[in-house]
């Protein structure tokens, strides 16, 4: 009978990595599955391309996690309905008890007609895209020089600075359900993008709005700080693209012509003041604009096919925890199985708060395992499985080759960094198929 406690963790961003370091850390053996070849996540495939230094310092303390011989990495392995292995399988491998910890890879469709038109996605596609996540570094993306962004959070600012300063478009248009008090974008990243802003239009819309911020009593100055404020540390502009904003419209209907956006549909809408939180409602007044590209940066949502129960965008959670953290459930119903980071609040929170999540998911399977003796799953009965896998499965020497050729190569074009953007060059570059 093996006495180590084996726990298995789905996904290695930073809430899986993290999770994965507390609990080797406390002498449990970790198996990390995650559906990319390489560890990060968000981190490597979401945060923007030239925040390089926050990439590297994050890139750094994964490796140091990943270092800890207790902590057992397999890229390239989907967990899921249709994937490398149900969960179900997973659960029947004999783990002490699984964390899940794959974050949103759900998409919000809002069900608007149109929604299937050429030119119109989800941030997280695009994300994926520019920051060379195989497969949506390798598709098409319609970007025309008109766009509109649904979604006025960070990932929205992300998104306008990659379409304003890298794909040069002449215009984005951020639409925005409320006011521009109710933005969720911070100073702090709004910096980067507020010198493309289109002044004259701006004080347009201010003045548009003006009757609709009356009604709640809402002084308009507060809107207009809230998307000004961070003028004074504004990056110098590189390119000629404009923002505008178009406050107070949700997004109704997309249309086009042989397949293609060509205008998106929005309904005006007023603001209420619901106990002193702003909310918009609909006033069935609509009207287009004319765009070649419509991007929703609206968040995403749990991934219903990983075959976790689900409920309301949500992995059921354990109402009453019975190893709660600071109050918090990490527990699902399934006895043993914990959540943990994005995949237990969608969309939520910097990385650090990914980190904590995740370690906290950890904290509450160690108090877990101290309930119970470990079941004696045979590690190499697992491994086996997963090895036996007709696939290539990444191994932790495996990532670290990967790197050692990126960093070779960035050297090489004089770049901060190299990443490759197909899963066949990684493949190759790892010795994992052959060179054709
Ligand atoms: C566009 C964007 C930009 C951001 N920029 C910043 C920033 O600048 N600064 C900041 O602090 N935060 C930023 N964030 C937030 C940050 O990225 C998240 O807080 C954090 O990455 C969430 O961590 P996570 O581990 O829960 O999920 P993720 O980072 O999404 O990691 C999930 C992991 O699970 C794996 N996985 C998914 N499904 C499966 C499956 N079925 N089987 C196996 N593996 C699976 C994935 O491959 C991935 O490795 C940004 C987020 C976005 C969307
Ligand atoms: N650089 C960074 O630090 C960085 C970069 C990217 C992301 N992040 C973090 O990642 C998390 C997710 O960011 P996010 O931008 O995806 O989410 P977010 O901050 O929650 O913003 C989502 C936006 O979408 C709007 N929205 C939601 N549902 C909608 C609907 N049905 N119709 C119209 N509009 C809708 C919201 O409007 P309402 O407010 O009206 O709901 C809001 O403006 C955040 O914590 C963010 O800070 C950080």
């Amino acid at each position: 009978m093996d006495a180590t406690y084996r726990v298995a963790i789905i996904g290695a961003g930073p809430a899986g990595l993290f999770a994965a370091r507390e609990l080797a850390e406390h002498g449990v053996h970790v198996t990390v599955f995650n559906r990319d070849i390489k560890p990060g996540g968000l981190v490597e495939y979401g945060i923007y391309p030239d925040k390089h230094n926050m990439k590297e310092m994050l890139r750094k303390q994964f490796r140091i996690a990943l270092e800890n011989p207790n902590l057992h990495y397999y890229g390239n392995v989907l967990i899921a309905n249709n994937g490398d292995f149900t969960f179900e399988e997973l659960h029947n491998f004999g783990f002490d008890a699984i964390i899940v910890a794959a974050g949103a890879q759900g998409t919000k469709w809002l069900g608007l007609p149109g929604e299937e038109l050429d030119g119109v996605y989800h941030a997280k596609d695009v994300v994926y895209g520019y920051n060379s996540l195989p497969p949506y570094s390798q598709k098409k993306f319609r970007i025309g020089k008109h766009c509109a962004i649904i979604g006025t959070g960070n990932v929205m600012v992300d998104v306008a600075r990659h379409l304003i300063q890298k794909q040069k478009v002449d215009e984005v248009i951020v639409v925005n359900r409320r006011g521009p008090a109710e933005v969720n974008f911070t100073k702090d990243e709004m910096k980067h993008i507020i010198s493309y802003l289109d002044l004259d239009a701006f004080e347009n819309e201010m003045r548009r709005i003006q009757p609709a911020l009356q009604a709640v009593n809402q002084d308009p100055e507060i809107g207009r700080k809230r998307i000004t404020e961070s003028q004074p540390k504004a990056d110098p502009k590189i390119a000629d693209g404009k923002l505008r904003f178009h406050f107070l419209a949700s997004p109704s209907a997309m249309f086009g012509e042989n397949g293609s956006l060509t205008r998106l549909e929005v309904e005006e809408n007023i603001l209420v003041d619901k106990n002193g939180q702003i909310g918009a409602k609909g006033t069935g007044v609509k009207h287009t604009i004319d765009v070649d590209t419509v991007i929703f940066a609206i968040g995403d949502t749990i991934d219903e096919s990983l075959g976790l129960q689900t409920s309301k965008n949500e992995f059921v959670q354990q109402r009453e925890p019975r190893f709660p953290i600071d109050g918090v459930s990490f527990e699902t119903p399934v006895d043993g199985v914990f959540i943990g980071g994005w995949a237990r609040k969608a969309s939520n929170g910097l990385v650090g708060y990914a980190r904590r999540d995740g370690t906290h998911a950890a904290q509450a399977v160690l108090q877990f395992l101290q309930t119970r003796q470990p079941n004696g799953a045979n590690a190499q009965a697992i491994e086996a499985k997963i090895m036996g896998l007709i696939k290539p499965v990444i191994l932790k020497d495996d990532v670290k080759r990967l790197e050692a050729v990126e960093a070779e190569e960035a050297k090489r074009r004089g770049l901060d960094f190299f990443k490759c953007s197909t899963n066949e060059e990684m493949l190759q570059i790892m010795g994992l198929v052959e060179t054709a």
